[in-house]
């Protein structure tokens, strides 16, 4: 098969497509045909080994934790799918990913894929909005009438959170830059704001929920929007536990997990209308490089994909 492959840790030219062996799924695994890879800011990080003290990851590693596919082969004991499902997943990010014509992923990591989306849409869907589910139900337990603030409201994460806070019935403020506030209002921001023009503790008070998807000085700012008992959640650097007990509220890092539960809820919210991705860009998987250049740019606005088959079922053979 095909695959975008790693061979060291570097920039975007270590990124190479070439031939890797097609796995084999073991008990309780499934053999997919990837369709569609969504792409995330983690892959270039591990790409340049950010992750290397975290995840045992052995080279050539195959990048790519997004996949949306068709079941080709079951392993043993495989009981919830059948050959020729559509399904869509975060695989474990611990293991290999989905840039490749075939990859291998627990059952319990994916989900029937919504029947509203194709896959290259669906592919986008897993990681980002699994990150923000875990967030603000799971983590942050968001309540109707909640006022939330999401940091970077127009991106991956950022633009699900939006949502998915939304339809629970939160007042929600997000941040972006000048060109994505048209955006942040179409996804139903309560109040966006500017991050060029304003401070957006001018605006956001007494918060309950902060997400904070930038870090640093972001994050060190967010703390004064919070009302006391709230809870500061952050995707990128683990908030102060000592700020927040001196201010009398709470802080979290979450890492997201997979999960094909989950994503079956989702799949259900995404079916009824209630959420959907924005995809900003499709590349052939051949373009991994260039998807890279793009992500780590840090401001493209909703998600970047990799058709990795075309609809015609064709793979794609195009060298890089
Ligand atoms: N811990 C976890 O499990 C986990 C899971 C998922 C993601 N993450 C991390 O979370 C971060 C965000 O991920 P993502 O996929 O959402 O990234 P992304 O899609 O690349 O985010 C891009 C967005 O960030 C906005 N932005 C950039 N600087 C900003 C600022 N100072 N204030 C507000 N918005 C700003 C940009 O808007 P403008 O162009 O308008 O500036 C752009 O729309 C990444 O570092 C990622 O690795 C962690």
């Amino acid at each position: 098969m095909k695959a975008i492959q790693i061979h060291k840790y570097g920039g975007p030219e270590v990124l190479r497509y070439e031939d890797a062996p097609r796995p084999q799924p073991q008990a309780g695994e499934v053999l997919v045909r990837v369709h569609a890879a969504g792409v995330n800011p983690i892959d270039w990080k591990v790409r340049e080994g950010e992750m290397k003290d975290f995840w045992p990851h052995k080279f050539p590693l195959i990048l790519g934790w997004d996949l949306s596919g068709v079941v080709e082969e079951l392993g043993k004991g495989v009981s919830q799918f059948k050959i020729g499902d559509e399904v869509y997943g975060l695989p474990d990010p611990t293991r290999g990913g989905a840039y490749a014509d075939y990859i291998v992923v627990r059952e319990t990591e994916l989900a029937l894929k919504p029947n509203s989306l194709h896959h290259i849409r669906a592919a986008a869907v897993p990681l980002a909005t699994l990150t923000a589910w875990q967030s603000l139900f799971d983590t942050a337990q968001l309540q109707p009438g909640q006022r939330v603030l999401i940091h970077a409201g127009s991106g991956g994460v950022g633009h699900f959170a939006v949502q998915l806070a939304k339809w629970k019935g939160a007042y929600v403020f997000a941040t972006s830059s000048t060109k994505n506030q048209d955006l942040l209002r179409q996804l139903g921001v309560d109040e966006p704001i500017d991050y060029t023009q304003q401070r957006f503790e001018d605006v956001a008070r007494n918060i309950d929920i902060v997400l904070d998807t930038i870090g640093g000085e972001t994050q060190e700012r967010s703390w004064s929007v919070l009302k006391k008992g709230g809870v500061l959640l952050s995707l990128v650097q683990p908030p102060s536990e000592e700020k927040a007990k001196e201010l009398g509220v709470r802080a979290a890092f979450v890492a997201s997990h997979p999960s094909g539960a989950q994503l079956a809820e989702i799949a259900k919210l995404i079916d009824s209308g209630k959420l959907a991705p924005i995809i900003n860009r499709i590349l052939p998987l051949s373009e991994a490089r260039r998807a890279h250049d793009l992500s780590q740019s840090g401001h493209t606005h909703g998600k970047i994909a990799l058709r990795v088959s075309n609809p015609d079922g064709t793979l794609e053979r195009k060298q890089s």
